[in-house]
Parts: C-alpha cells; structure tokens; sequence
C-alpha cells in the first residue's frame, strides 16, 4: 500500500511516473474518468483550505469517485484518539487526505490507516503542492529538469521543504534565499538541512537578487503561517517579520527584466511577499500553478489507487 507523507520515500522515478501520470490524465481526461468509480476520499481538515480541498474534490468527480469534507472541528476526532478514529474511517472509505497541523500527526495516521494516506499539507512539508509546482515546471520550459534552475525566495516553511525534497530527488538546481535558517521554527526538519548542505545543486543564499540571476523560475510563498495571518494577538510579531522580509519580495526590482516565471503556491498575501504587479506580469504562471493542483492530484490518486498507468 502506497502513502504520501513526505516525499522522503519516493524515488525520482516514483515521481516522474505520478507526473507522467498527471499529464496524461489532463491530456486525456475522458480516458480516465470511470477509474475510481465506487471509491471514496475522505477529506479531513484541521487547518483552511482553498485549492486543496477544491482540486482533490472535483479530481475525484472527474475520475468518477466521491469525496467527504470532514472538518476536524465538528466530527468526533476532537473527542478521542486520532489511530482510533482512522481505524474506523480506513475500513469505510478508500483513500484519506488529511490537512494537520502537526507531521507527528499524519504518521499516526500512516499506521491506524488499512488505506492510502495522503499528506494535505503539514508544519514541516506540502508534498501534493510540490508534485504541482513540478507539473508546472515540466509544462513551461523546455530544458530537462536536471538544466532547470528553480529559487525560492522568502521563508523557510513547508512548502520550501518539499520543493528540497522533490528537487533533489529530480536533479533540479534549487537556490533558496531566505533569512538565516531557525532550528527553533515549527518547519525545521534536520533531513532538509542535510540536504541543503551536501546536495551539490542545492543551494542557500540569504541574498534574493543574488539567488535570481539565472533563475528560470522565482517562486514565493506566505511569509507567515496562514492560521496566523488573521490572529490579533501576533500582530508585533507579524510586522517584524514584515519589516525581515521586505527584502525577500518578489517585486519588480528584484526580477528586473530577467527571463524567468514567477510563481506562488497561494494563498497570495498582496505587498507582502509579492507585489500585485508581478501577480499579474506576463511572466507570472501563478494561476495556471494553482490550476494545475487539480492535474497533479488526479496523477497522485490514480498512482496510489493503480500500479500501472495503464489500468483505468
Ligand atoms: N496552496 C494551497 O495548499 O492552497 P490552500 O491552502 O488553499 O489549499
């Protein structure tokens, strides 16, 4: 049985075929649109979603499944032990994506769950987006991937994580340039780091306009966790980090006329960590990105449901 946790465990080649698979499915969705009919994806989410609830939704519709929202909040895993309540909800449904705040969280899942599980997003990784920002990648260059320069300019988070993860596992050239890394925060992962350091394509710069030259595509993301953008209470908090990041934005000063795309996972936090100019440049990709998630997730559902491709 096939999880997505993290990325960790997947090969290069376990990747490339889900996003073979994505693209042949988007290419060809009639093809594919009975392949999961009688399943069911239960969907359970502790934190917001737009787009990772949406395209993992209608994926499941256009491959002739069913999915089920479970909030967190209103179902009974508030009242007892997670491994209980995936026990229960692996022998009902087929699938599980799960959106939790913490990793520790998804693992106790990997071991209760009797079927796949799929990480929604975390503190420490965003697997399901990274399989789509590669997706998008692949579709707006015509370089190899191991020729692809990728720099991610903002905060060391989730989503930084899983792009090390998948751009290491490909043979991108991947720069972040971020701020000093802070063992301290709640994304640190000690693997990431290793990688950082010893993956001789992997690099990290604390200078953006540094990191941009050459770069093929400049990717950003929130600056601050999205469950505490909103908080009244972190306010100071919120505007120091503004005040540490400005240098960081993806604006028109740091891309300057270079030839690169732009993208961003979204949500997009306008004047904060791109600038509503860029969103909306000729060179931005960010809406086709966020498009794409629904591409990647059908590639992701029918790899963990199917060992071949040729199965629908
Ligand atoms: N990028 C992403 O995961 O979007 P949502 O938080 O809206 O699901």
């Amino acid at each position: 049985m096939r999880h997505l946790a993290n990325l960790k465990d997947y090969t290069g080649t376990e990747i490339r075929e889900i996003l073979s698979r994505a693209k042949k499915i988007k290419d060809n969705p009639r093809h594919y649109q009975d392949c999961l009919k009688g399943q069911s994806l239960a969907m359970l989410f502790q934190k917001t979603s737009t787009r990772t609830r949406v395209s993992f939704e209608v994926a499941m519709t256009e491959l002739g499944g069913h999915s089920i929202f479970i909030d967190w909040r209103s179902s009974n895993f508030i009242l007892t032990g997670i491994q209980h309540e995936i026990e229960y909800l692996s022998r009902n449904v087929s699938c599980i994506m799960a959106r939790l705040l913490e990793h520790s969280d998804v693992q106790k899942m990997l071991s209760s769950s009797q079927v796949p599980v799929i990480n929604g997003c975390c503190e420490k990784y965003h697997p399901c987006q990274a399989l789509t920002d590669l997706l998008t990648i692949m579709e707006h260059t015509d370089k190899p991937l191991q020729d692809v320069h990728l720099v991610y300019t903002g905060v060391q988070n989730n989503v930084s994580n899983s792009l090390t993860l998948i751009a290491s596992k490909l043979g991108l050239r991947f720069t972040l340039a971020t701020p000093p890394t802070d063992s301290s925060s709640e994304s640190y992962d000690a693997d990431i780091q290793k990688i950082i350091h010893e993956n001789a394509k992997i690099n990290h710069l604390e200078n953006p306009a540094e990191a941009v030259k050459n770069a093929d595509f400049v990717y950003t993301d929130t600056w601050i966790d999205m469950q505490y953008f909103n908080d009244p209470g972190r306010t100071a908090e919120k505007d120091a980090l503004v005040e540490q990041m400005l240098p960081f934005q993806i604006n028109s000063a740091l891309v300057q006329d270079r030839n690169c795309k732009i993208m961003h996972d979204m949500p997009i936090h306008d004047h904060y960590e791109i600038t509503p100019e860029m969103v909306s440049d000729p060179r931005s990709i960010i809406y086709l990105q966020s498009a794409n998630r629904l591409h990647a997730q059908k590639g992701l559902l029918h790899w963990l449901y199917f060992d071949t491709e040729t199965v629908t």
